[in-house]
């Protein structure tokens, strides 16, 4: 028999301390008006010194265990997708599981930058349909803030620190991830980089003094393609899991920048009202902005059971992708 993956817990974390637009431009050449009105942020979440990556994605997981009834002992996986692990090595999955005490759990980083929720979600049902898994933790989780250059107004207001989660439970009914897409142009890859830190181009006083572990962007290009390829993922999600876009009941997009948002809605035909938004108070989650939004699109009511939720999104890579997830699990 055919088992699906249901979200039977989700969960989110966002670091206490807040940075709006105001106290942005009190030391960068920016304003709260030119950021509200180029990309619907207001403010961003920045995590504190002694929080990591590992210690966000830690209570977002604990959060959706909490909510799916679970103990972390019976989790066979544990995903993190993240552009922002704690180190090179170990992996920050590997940290998550001790710090859970899910002692039984497989454990791997997956790195999609922010279409890295998706592509982890996809992985994790993978696990659960083939019946080799019964209960999957995927969990987005992202410390941008320590690798944004705050001198460079074109980056540093864009971003900010989360994690958002969700349990995966086998399920007979249809549920959970009913269609995907995933894509990957790599041809784009310089668009958006950190270029020092890894093996081809290691940590030297000379990387160092070039700012190059910072996050280096080229917004425009990055901008066109988000609009093309979220548009394009979704309508061919929406066809691959036999429904039309009338059978939708909410888009929970990828919270990059209003703009793109809007006229992705504008591309698919679909009212704004047919999104969730939130960038305004997160900023730019990357991996973690996804699941955010799915917990604060239940919180305020906007899922029930049986609804048909779009997942879509773009990210560094350049990757994309879009889902059709089906709330709701067997009783
Ligand atoms: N405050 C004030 N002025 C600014 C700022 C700022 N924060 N940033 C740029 N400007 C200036 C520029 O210098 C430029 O000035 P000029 O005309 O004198 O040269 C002017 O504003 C216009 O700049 P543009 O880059 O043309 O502005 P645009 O409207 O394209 O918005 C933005 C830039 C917001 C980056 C947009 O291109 C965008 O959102 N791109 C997509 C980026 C993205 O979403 N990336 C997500 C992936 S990230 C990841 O995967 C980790």
């Amino acid at each position: 028999m055919q088992k699906y993956a249901a979200i039977r817990g989700w969960g989110m974390y966002t670091p206490e301390r807040v940075l709006t637009n105001a106290e942005m431009a009190t030391f960068v050449d920016t304003s709260d008006d030119w950021i509200r009105s180029r990309t619907g942020i207001g403010q961003r979440h920045i995590l504190a010194d002694d929080e990591t990556c590992a210690t966000l994605a830690t209570r977002a997981g604990r959060q959706a265990l909490a909510q799916a009834d679970l103990a972390a002992s019976q989790l066979d996986l544990i995903i993190v997708a993240t552009c922002t692990p704690d180190y090179l090595l170990p992996s920050t999955a590997c940290l998550v599981q001790d710090a859970l005490g899910a002692t039984r759990a497989a454990a791997f980083d997956l790195g999609a930058v922010c279409s890295g929720f998706m592509y982890g979600l996809v992985t994790g049902s993978q696990f659960i349909q083939t019946g080799s898994y019964q209960n999957v933790l995927v969990i987005g989780a992202e410390a941008l803030s320590r690798f944004l250059n705050f001198k460079d107004r074109t980056t540093c207001v864009l971003f900010g620190d989360g994690a958002g989660a969700a349990v995966l439970r086998a399920n007979d009914s249809p549920a959970g991830v009913l269609s995907f897409v995933l894509n990957a142009q790599g041809s784009g890859a310089h668009l958006i980089k950190v270029p020092a830190g890894g093996s081809a181009a290691p940590g030297t006083r000379k990387t160092l003094a070039e700012e190059d572990f910072y996050i280096h962007m080229s917004g425009g290009e990055v901008y066109q393609y988000a609009v093309r390829t979220m548009s394009d993922d979704a309508t061919t999600a929406v066809r691959q899991a036999g429904l039309t876009r009338e059978d939708i009941h909410l888009v929970i997009p990828h919270q990059a920048n209003i703009r793109i948002i809007e006229a992705v809605a504008k591309r698919l035909d679909y009212a704004m009202e047919k999104f969730f938004v939130n960038i305004d108070k997160m900023g730019n989650t990357s991996a973690a902005s996804i699941p955010i939004a799915l917990c604060e699109a239940v919180a305020a009511g906007r899922v029930r059971p049986g609804d048909n939720l779009l997942f879509v999104g773009f990210g560094s890579g350049l990757t994309s992708g879009a889902t059709v997830v089906r709330w709701g699990w067997d009783a």
